[in-house]
């Protein structure tokens, strides 16, 4: 690879510090970069030394082994650049620049489409020949479609589609990559992956964290917003998409889209039918005491945003029709945990009557460790024709294998021109007509309290069919 350069904007950021230094750290160290000019950008009046230290004194914190020798390295690879999001100051960043370039905005996301027009402005996002110019953006892509599509065309007016990378981490995680490989490389799994055999899919990210210090962003966003949205819908097309005849990452954006587009329409007059809101109150979370949202630094005293959110969805394709897909996340709940559970139908008549058959579960463990288990029945001990449930449980790494973090397969992927896993417009556009109708219908009243530690509000039940039942969390 020829020598490229990497621009964070937001250089000074919570996710710069927290989740990119850190990946970008492991990359260099793995040799992998060993080409890469990384810029920091900030509005921050650092120099160079300023955010060397800041960079410095956050890797120490946040890498388990770090070397003082690694970090000499690497931090030759950095430089600073302090300005704001303006044309005018963004073009003191050109003669640092190498002919091709990745700018990542590491920004608030109402930042977004002022800096995909600044920097396009800057005239930084024109290609010449094989030299390219992208842009990675975080998550949310807007906050309700009408929103996305005003982004859509804000970075449009100097960004080529091919050009833009969006992000979603999730789908950089292993657990996430392994879906597909799992469905479509076993022979056991392949034939009964539909309707005929499977009665549900649960699909959970709970975590046992607040707003920490997100109060802004994550009070203007909520669960809904902030995981559903995004996170969770994407986990589901990769549960449900179809075959790919080849691997290439349009055709796998297509059928992901043609999911979504296969999601029954959903409608605000009915929200409370598929959708439930909660919002936490003081608990204990770990041990520890918890208080109201309401009252955490930063969120106002009668804010009505959602910390959990639970849909229901339903598939009207012929793989799908029928089974619903569950899916729920939110803040202080009573474990860090997610999964991917999906049920089987219990075996009609396989006994003789009277015993006991658990339907079978195969459940994607991405939280707090990765796995898989199949929960299954087998004959319990004993001189009598009883069962009982059983687990066969399988760790997704094997000691010594490398557990690569979603972004350091991201960066690389972008970095290498790998568009499969950053999601396309149309997929946030699919995303956006599910989730509009419970944003439209939750803009008045409140969300239903729980206490925090607990395994979310009691209505979360109301959208369930079939005498389905929420997975425990404990
Ligand atoms: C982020 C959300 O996108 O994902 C956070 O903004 C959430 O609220 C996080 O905590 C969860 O991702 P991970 O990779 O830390 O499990």
């Amino acid at each position: 690879m020829s020598r490229l350069s990497l621009v964070i904007l937001g250089a000074s950021g919570d996710l710069t510090k927290r989740l990119l230094m850190p990946s970008l750290f492991r990359l260099h160290r793995l040799g992998l970069i060993p080409d890469l000019n990384i810029i920091g950008y900030s509005i921050d009046k650092w120099d160079r030394d300023a955010f060397l230290k800041h960079i410095h004194d956050s890797l120490a914190e946040f890498i388990a082994d770090f070397k003082e020798t690694e970090w000499t390295a690497f931090s030759e690879h950095l430089d600073f650049v302090s300005g704001t999001l303006e044309a005018d100051a963004l073009r003191a960043l050109e003669s640092k620049l190498t002919p091709s370039a990745l700018f990542y905005l590491a920004l608030p996301p109402t930042l977004f489409g002022q800096a995909a027009q600044a920097i396009g402005e800057a005239g930084l996002s024109e290609e010449n020949g094989d030299d390219w110019r992208r842009i990675l953006i975080e998550k949310p892509f807007g906050t309700d479609l009408e929103s996305a599509k005003v982004l859509r065309e804000q970075v449009h007016s100097h960004w080529d589609e091919a050009q833009v990378y969006r992000i979603d981490h999730f789908l950089g995680k292993e657990a996430t990559q392994n879906l597909m490989i799992f469905r479509f490389a076993n022979r056991v799994l392949a034939p009964v992956w539909n309707a005929e055999h499977i009665e549900q899919v649960q699909i959970t990210y709970a975590e046992t964290l607040g707003v920490e210090n997100r109060a802004v962003y994550y009070d203007h966003s909520g669960a809904m917003r902030d995981m559903l949205q995004n996170h969770l819908v994407q986990l589901l097309t990769l549960t449900a998409i179809e075959p790919l005849g080849r691997w290439d990452g349009e055709i796998l954006r297509d059928h992901k889209v043609e999911v979504l587009k296969s999601v029954r329409p959903t409608d605000d007059m009915n929200a409370n039918d598929w959708a439930v809101r909660g919002q936490y109150c003081a608990g204990m979370v770990e041990g520890e005491t918890a208080v109201d949202y309401c009252n955490e630094p930063g969120i106002p005293m009668d804010t009505n945003t959602e910390t959990f959110a639970a849909l229901r969805i339903e598939i009207d394709n012929w793989r799908w029709k029928g089974v619903p897909f569950y899916l729920r996340s939110g803040k202080r709940l009573a474990n860090n945990y997610a999964e991917i559970a999906v049920q089987f139908k219990a075996p009609a008549g396989a006994l003789p009557g009277g015993i006991e058959v658990d339907n079978n579960w195969l459940v994607f463990r991405l939280a707090p460790t990765m796995g898989m288990d199949m929960h299954m029945t087998a004959k319990l001990p004993g001189m009598h024709l009883n069962t009982h449930g059983i687990t066969l449980t399988a760790p997704y790494t094997q000691p010594g294998q490398y557990e690569v973090s979603a972004y350091e397969q991201l960066l690389i992927d972008a970095l290498h021109g790998e568009r499969a896993h950053f999601l396309r417009f149309d997929e946030v556009e699919w995303a956006w007509r599910i989730i509009d109708p419970a944003l439209k219908a939750w803009q008045k009243g409140m969300p239903d309290l729980y206490k925090a530690g607990t395994q979310g509000p009691d209505t979360q039940s109301r959208i369930m069919r079939n005498g389905h039942q929420w997975r425990s969390l404990f």
